[in-house]
């Protein structure tokens, strides 16, 4: 296991260097690379430059109280795990040991349909809330037993992701083999595989977790879905409006809906049922050029207009990034990579680190804004570009 202690990992940027140590090329790639030229994922980082803070000198904050509610729960932390796929890949039971951290943290697990874990174990391994994050990989009957597996075990809700008609063109994906490494035919595998010898610790682990694995949220007719078959079934699961009312029908519970850029889009997910939704462009892994999220924001508050919480996801490396988000209107955010890198580099080690690396730059963040609740941050505390807010 990495070493992940606060002397030597001071910010997310060194738990990526650590996971780049630990994981094979193309598992790191797979976390860490986005869709085409990679413009939106850097965009979705660099954004954060564009707010400045207006700080209130000479308050004291002795205590600064990160506590929120979203939809309905109270969270220890205004931040959430996204769901990200295949978390089994960078860490033995990788699900269950994300979950089980964020729980300890006292906040809210999002398990992906393409987990490497059962949701039911994942739901088992934490003290905290579940969401469950739906593709309609299979077709709807297919779906509508992962829904009936998360409402059973008890996810709290259901986030629909609707910016995956296609996979993204991960550019780095295809250079490292990855399609060729899920086919199974050691023909076909063998030039990639030299990238694992590279990492004879990470391959030891991933052994004795089982190996190449299936998708066990996919119960197709003759079981679990198989890793080669990934990218065909992504193509043949496009969601669409229309699908929210046999989702809603058989979910009846929360519905979150992620992968929101547009005014229009947020009254659309709105009407089709959503309590809250996400504003996020899946870390620039979907279509490039698309605006980064946090200039997009104010435009997705303003249309949902209150009728449902609004989150955003995309770029969160720092507490500061939590704490500008917060300001610009978020009720909360959500972490993908950032805690991704930390469980690559050192299992639950390298997730709580993520996030007290978070907790401690938020708490930090707001003492020198003069802020003692995340509940009174807002705009007046930065300031926001004038053309984020004219549209
Ligand atoms: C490796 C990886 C896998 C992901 N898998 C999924 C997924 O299965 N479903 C989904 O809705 N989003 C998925 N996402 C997108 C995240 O939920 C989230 O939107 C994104 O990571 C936020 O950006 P950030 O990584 O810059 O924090 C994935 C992201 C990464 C990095």
């Amino acid at each position: 296991m990495g070493r992940v202690d606060s002397a030597s990992v001071v910010n997310v940027a060194d738990l990526r260097e650590a996971a780049k140590k630990r994981l094979p090329r193309v598992v790191f790639d797979y976390i860490d690379g986005g869709a085409d030229a990679e413009w939106t994922m850097r965009e979705n980082s660099r954004v954060f430059d564009d707010v400045m803070f207006r700080p209130r000198s000479a308050v004291a904050t002795a205590s600064v109280d990160l506590r929120t509610t979203v939809l309905g729960a109270t969270l220890e932390l205004p931040f959430l795990l996204a769901p990200v796929g295949s978390s089994r890949l960078f860490y033995p039971r990788g699900e269950e040991v994300a979950a089980r951290v964020a729980g300890d943290a006292g906040t809210i697990y999002t398990l992906s349909t393409l987990s490497g874990c059962p949701v039911r174990d994942v739901k088992a391994a934490t003290r905290g809330p579940v969401w469950y994050q739906l593709y309609l990989i299979g077709g709807r009957d297919v779906a509508i037993g992962g829904i009936e597996r998360a409402k059973h075990c008890g996810c709290s809700a259901l986030v629909v992701t609707v910016d995956t008609p296609v996979a993204g063109m991960r550019e780095r994906d295809v250079r490292n083999g990855t399609r060729e490494l899920v086919s199974g035919a050691p023909f076909t595998m063998f030039p990639y595989l030299f990238q694992f010898l590279a990492r004879p610790r990470w391959l030891a682990a991933y052994l004795r977790d089982g190996g190449l694995m299936s998708f066990p949220n996919i119960v197709l007719k003759d079981g679990p879905m198989p890793y080669a078959d990934v990218a065909a079934a992504l193509e043949q699961s496009m969601v669409s409006w229309d699908d929210f009312k046999w989702i809603r029908e058989a979910w009846q519970g929360p519905i979150v809906v992620k992968g929101v850029h547009t005014a229009d889009d947020a009254r659309r997910a709105i009407d089709h049922g959503a309590a809250a939704i996400i504003v996020s462009n899946h870390g620039g892994r979907q279509l490039d050029g698309v605006a980064p999220t946090l200039r997009v924001l104010p435009e997705v508050i303003a249309a949902a207009d209150g009728q449902a919480e609004v989150l955003l996801d995309g770029g969160i490396r720092r507490g500061s990034d939590v704490v500008k988000a917060l300001c610009v209107g978020a009720r909360a955010v959500l972490i993908g990579r950032a805690y991704a890198y930390g469980l690559g580099a050192a299992g639950g080690a390298g997730v709580a680190r993520a996030i007290d690396i978070l907790r401690s730059g938020i708490v930090r963040t707001m003492k020198l804004l003069g802020c003692a609740s995340v509940r009174d941050l807002d705009r007046s505390i930065v300031h926001v570009p004038a053309e984020w807010l004219n549209r």
